[in-house]
């Protein structure tokens, strides 16, 4: 039987012909690798599937206007994928983004979101909110502290407030018996519904993001029903449930071989939500905000190898970019890696280095064509969340990176230069 690696991760022939086509522009435009390419089209497909399942079970997306459904709506999470190009074609979609810091917010309004079409989510934003004086901003708060700080501000400016509450299905997904660090926990959280109450703010949300790749639908379940049970100890009834993203990645495998979405349907999803949202009696919206399941698809990594060894039974390309400057994410992922020109022959276990000097530099561990040579590029795929915002630059200097959408492919960031790489020191 063929492993899932030498099926692709289940990506189609012509999802790989697609990225194949597009890597071949970028090189032509004289960009050199290391080099993202992020496309906007993957991302508008799997925001059609998802709506297509929700619709389907009897949501009402952002933009039909068919009252009295409940409405979904998709926040782009910034911190997944801070790609500028991205923000500006998603707010062209009429969409809102979600941000967790002072830049994110920063680049959200330089790339001309409207304050009411802005979510600030994320810890201790009570130190660097303040400076904004935004009017109808949607705020979900974090801790009491944070809340104290804020109140006025939410008042005068009339922000769209919501409480981040800590379920008991959020944990730390290395140590799972303790919690995160995120949000009021219970009883906090009741105190802080009934304080917005009481100070007449326009208290409308209530918000959980549980964590990266949820293995099921009956977790989301869960933790809906423990909010609305909280909901009901405040009396407060939420006009937005705002349930954080979590669905998991596609085309990925844990570095165990495990596939990420093996449990997880669309379908089921979409169907359970619409029993979910019952249990608030005057909710208006749903909200999402998923990164990595809307994103990841969206790019691929490409490199090019610059030298080859082999020895003790096992092929080695070092390459011009790999984990330690591109792609922490192969420390927990395995992603589909395919070259770009076809090469066929016997296969052999091939380590795929980066450039740096640590053994761990490894993109990937799998059998590869011994046919493959120096001066070949490879192409890592699903490369689209959480790659651009952890990628560093270890003794060499940031990535090249061209964005794809509906008017063709351009180079939107250059490979950076010596001057910027040494530039800052004073
Ligand atoms: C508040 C919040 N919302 C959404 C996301 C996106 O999560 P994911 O990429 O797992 O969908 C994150 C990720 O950390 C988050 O912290």
């Amino acid at each position: 039987m063929k492993t899932p690696a030498a099926l692709n991760f289940g990506h189609s022939p012509e999802t790989i012909e697609f990225w194949k086509r597009l890597v071949r522009e970028a090189l032509s435009l004289s960009t050199p690798p290391p080099l993202y390419i992020f496309s906007a089209l993957p991302i508008a497909e799997r925001i059609s599937e998802l709506d297509t399942e929700l619709v389907s079970a009897g949501f009402q997306s952002q933009t039909q206007n068919s009252k009295p459904k409940i409405l979904f709506r998709h926040w782009l999470s910034c911190k997944t994928q801070p790609v500028a190009p991205l923000l500006r074609w998603w707010r062209e979609q009429g969409r809102g983004v979600e941000v967790v810091s002072e830049f994110e917010l920063r680049a959200a309004l330089a790339e001309g979101f409207a304050p009411e079409n802005i979510l600030v989510n994320g810890p201790a934003k009570h130190h660097w909110l303040p400076q904004f004086e935004l009017c109808y901003l949607s705020v979900n708060f974090d801790s009491s502290a944070e809340l104290a700080a804020l109140l006025p501000l939410a008042k005068k400016l009339n922000w769209r407030c919501g409480v981040r509450i800590l379920t008991g299905e959020e944990f730390d997904p290395e140590t799972p018996q303790l919690p995160t660090q995120f949000g009021f926990a219970p009883d906090e959280a009741i105190a802080a519904l009934k304080k917005l109450q009481r100070a007449k703010t326009r208290v409308e949300t209530v918000h959980f993001h549980l964590r990266s790749n949820i293995s099921s639908v009956a977790t989301f379940e869960r933790a809906i029903a423990e909010v609305a049970k909280i909901c009901r100890a405040a009396k407060f009834s939420p006009l937005h449930l705002d349930i954080g993203g979590g669905i998991p990645v596609r085309h990925v495998l844990t570095r165990g071989g495990k596939i990420y979405d093996g449990q997880f349907g669309l379908v089921a999803f979409a169907q359970s939500l619409r029993q979910s949202v019952k249990l608030f009696p005057e909710l208006r919206e749903l909200w999402l905000e998923n990164g990595r399941w809307v994103s990841a698809g969206s790019g691929v990594l490409v490199i090019k190898i610059l030298d080859v060894k082999e020895r003790r039974g096992v092929r080695q390309l070092i390459c011009d970019g790999g984990r330690t400057l591109n792609a922490l994410m192969s420390v927990w992922e395995q992603h589909a890696l395919v070259p770009l020109a076809e090469r066929g022959g016997a296969e052999v276990l091939t380590v795929v280095h980066g450039p740096t000097c640590m053994a761990f530099d490894q993109l990937a561990r799998i059998p590869l064509p011994r046919s493959l040579k120096a001066g070949e590029h490879l192409l890592w795929l699903d490369a689209g969340a959480y790659h651009l915002p952890w990628e560093t630059k270890f003794s060499h200097g940031h990535a090249s990176v061209c964005w794809h959408d509906e008017k063709g492919i351009r180079l939107v960031r250059e490979r950076q230069g010596f001057k910027k790489f040494w530039g800052d020191w004073k």
